[in-house]
């Protein structure tokens, strides 16, 4: 496993912003959709391309496009979903898969409630978002979820990123393909599995609600 941690003025300053308890919902939506945007530009830095030739007003000329198979993105819910579309408007050609998991807040462990994406994902890369990466459990089984259906190429995007979380990863995901790329990790996870300083409950803060 790779971590990368996005180290960029814009990207500091949005993650700061969306610490802050007074931060309302809205805004939080809309900083979380730019940072993802942000992250998503360094996530994406080896997407697949294949050539392409076009014709400028001026003459031909050959570039690169997307290619195919297309990206997978994959939010994991509820959370996950503040990202897709910060996600979506860089990769236009993507499909998107969804992930429905659940965290017991007393044993943290995480399990899942729904599933909506291809069986095969053989050849394709894979994006998965979620906000947090706190104990691990959710991403762990997310990406073990996607490797067996054969992806070969997973990056998880997330806001922010525990140290327990990290090192999770590491051990279960060891020697497998996969990167994650966050704003930050921070200090460590409190007792109730928060990320400390963090942002809270990142579904929360994002919709307002328990
Ligand atoms: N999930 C959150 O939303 N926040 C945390 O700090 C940890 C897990």
């Amino acid at each position: 496993m790779r971590l990368q941690v996005v180290d960029h003025p814009l990207v500091a300053h949005k993650l700061t912003t969306l610490r802050d308890k007074r931060t309302d919902s809205p805004t939080f939506r809309r900083l979380a959709d730019e940072l993802v945007t942000l992250l998503a530009y360094e996530a994406t830095r080896d997407v697949r391309t294949e050539q392409a030739d076009i014709v400028t007003p001026v003459g031909p000329t050959t570039g690169v496009k997307l290619s195919y198979p297309r990206p997978l993105v994959v939010p994991i819910l509820r959370a996950g979903l503040g990202m897709l579309d910060g996600m979506v408007r860089l990769l236009p050609t993507a499909e998107v898969g969804f992930l429905g998991m659940v965290r017991n807040e007393e044993t943290l462990e995480a399990s899942t409630y729904a599933t909506r994406m291809p069986e095969d994902l053989s050849g394709r890369q894979v994006y998965v978002v979620d906000p947090m990466l706190a104990t691990g459990g959710t991403l762990v089984a997310a990406i073990k979820e996607l490797i067996k259906r054969g992806a070969d190429d997973v990056t998880a995007v997330v806001l922010l990123a525990a140290p327990e979380g990290v090192e999770i990863m590491e051990r279960e995901l060891a020697g497998t393909p996969v990167t994650v790329v966050t704003a930050a990790v921070d200090e460590r996870l409190n007792e109730h599995g928060y990320i400390v300083p963090g942002l809270g409950d990142a579904g929360d803060r994002m919709y307002g609600s328990a």
